[in-house]
């Protein structure tokens, strides 16, 4: 898997942001397991959400933030894969070695954190992909999936990104 430049600056951002916690006794920043969900501040909930994304997309490791941060009774909402860590573990292992991510927005809020990203795969049409989670505390209990890929005839020559 090749990193675009958003991605070191994503990458960049979750060590920096994450370096102060190292200094603290705070037991409810990144306790592990994050599931099943305790109380946390929205800026530990934000923390755990980056880390998620900077583990899943960045570190491109599926299975490690699955198991860090996802509930294993997760609702799921993508149309092939039904809820339930273990069968997200199951389709989504090895799912971007041969893939190029390029993360465009990342953002979360009330609860609720989104993945914009791009992925280019040699042999298929770049695609935009939208993830959408709701945690609990630090625990991601569900996902939304939102994927449209560019086609051949595309009039706008912004199309997707
Ligand atoms: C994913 O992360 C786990 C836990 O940190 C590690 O044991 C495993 O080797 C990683 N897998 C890959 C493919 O990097
Ligand atoms: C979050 O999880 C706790 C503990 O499992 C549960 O009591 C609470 O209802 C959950 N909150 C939401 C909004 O789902
Ligand atoms: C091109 O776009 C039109 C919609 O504007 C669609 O109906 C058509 O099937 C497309 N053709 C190809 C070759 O993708």
């Amino acid at each position: 898997m090749r990193f675009s430049t958003a991605i070191a600056a994503l990458s960049a951002l979750v060590v920096v942001a994450a370096a102060p916690t190292e200094s603290q006794d705070d037991k409810h920043l990144f306790h592990a397991p994050h599931c099943p969900p305790q109380w946390s501040s929205p800026e530990e909930q934000g923390l755990a959400f980056y880390e998620f994304v900077n583990t899943f997309y960045v570190e491109g490791n599926t299975t490690a933030a699955l198991l860090n941060f996802v509930s294993p009774d997760y609702i799921q909402h993508n149309v092939y894969i039904d809820s339930g860590r273990d069968n997200a573990q199951k389709a989504l292992e090895g799912i971007f070695k041969d893939s190029t991510i390029t993360l465009v927005n990342v953002g979360f809020q009330n609860n609720v954190g989104y993945v914009h990203y791009k992925v280019t795969e040699e042999g298929s049409p770049v695609t935009a992909f939208v993830d959408v989670y709701r945690l609990n505390g630090t625990c991601v209990e569900e996902h939304w999936d939102v994927i449209q890929a560019l086609p051949a005839n595309a009039t706008n020559p912004l199309a997707l990104f």
